[in-house]
């Protein structure tokens, strides 16, 4: 149950039309999702300095090419095999009934698509789309796709040659200029979406309730959002399962699991 400082908060202040989500991988944990920081994080089982960089990728195909079949295997398992949780329905519910104006995630799972959020900025892109190197042209790279991929991986594992020949025909060359096409994901130390960067700070221009919900904000520059929001006049509602770098400046911070509280948020306001 909501306290009553926290009920009495929503009322006064979420209204049709006034709020913007950031979302971390918090909101997908419990999809399956694992989070990359805290316990049973993705980066206690992978160094992210190795598996979240291309180099880091290439050198593994180069050294051991079957650690990188059983990477891309672990990767792509969990999120073909994830679906929408009742905290993405009720962001996608929030949407809706219009009291939500957009949902800025730095996930690239593809969960609140799948749970009917429209308005959706990516800032870390989406697994589940390619991207051509040299005129950004995007085309979404369907789970069916993914799935005849692993197959193919798993059966070509102990090839480096019929491998690479298996990765370029999921990552062919673009039609428009010749680059070849990658995954449209934000490695470290890769610059942001632009555009998306740009959309999700003209949205904050004009929200009058910043919720961040399962995110530590340790990552800029989506940490920096609340702080611009905030800025701006916003009021600071977090969710998370344990403090984050931002509470302290929240206007109300409420520790929980994003998948019951955002419901009975959506109860509360009567939707
Ligand atoms: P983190 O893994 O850093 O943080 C997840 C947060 O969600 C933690 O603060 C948890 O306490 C909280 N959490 C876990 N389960 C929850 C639940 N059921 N309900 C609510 N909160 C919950 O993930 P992000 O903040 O998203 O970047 O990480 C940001 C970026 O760092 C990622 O996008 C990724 C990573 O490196 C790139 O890959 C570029
Ligand atoms: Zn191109």
């Amino acid at each position: 149950m909501l306290d009553k400082k926290v009920s009495d908060f929503i009322k006064k202040s979420f209204r049709k039309g006034n709020i913007v989500c950031l979302t971390g991988a918090g909101v997908s944990g419990e999809s399956g999702i694992p989070t990359f920081r805290g316990k049973n994080g993705l980066w206690e089982s992978y160094d992210p300095e190795v598996y979240a960089t291309m180099e880091g990728l290439i050198s593994i195909f180069r050294a051991d090419p079957q650690k990188l079949v059983d990477f891309v295997s672990d990767f792509y398992t969990v999120l073909l095999n994830a679906r929408p949780n009742p905290a993405h329905i009720s962001l996608a519910a929030l949407e809706k009934t219009g009291f939500l104006n957009a949902t800025i995630t730095q996930n690239i799972d593809n969960l609140h698509q799948a749970a009917g959020t429209r308005s959706v900025i990516e800032l870390h892109g989406n697994s589940f789309r390619i991207r051509c190197v040299g005129c950004q042209r995007k085309i979404s790279l369907e789970k069916d796709r993914v799935k005849e991929m692993l197959k193919l991986l798993e059966k070509n594992r102990d090839s480096r040659i019929k491998l690479l020949k298996v990765l370029s025909r999921y990552c062919p060359r673009c039609s428009n200029c010749g680059s070849r096409y990658r995954i449209d994901i934000v490695f470290f130390g890769e610059t942001l979406p632009q555009d998306e960067l740009v959309r999700a700070y003209k949205i904050l221009d004009n929200c009058e309730v910043f919720l961040v919900v399962g995110s530590s904000l340790v990552i800029y520059p989506a940490a920096a959002l609340p702080l611009y929001a905030k800025e701006r006049g916003a009021q600071l509602v977090e969710i998370n399962t344990e403090p984050s770098a931002l509470t302290d400046m929240c206007n109300c911070s409420i520790i929980g699991k994003a998948g019951e509280i955002l419901p009975e948020i959506v109860s509360f306001l009567s939707i």
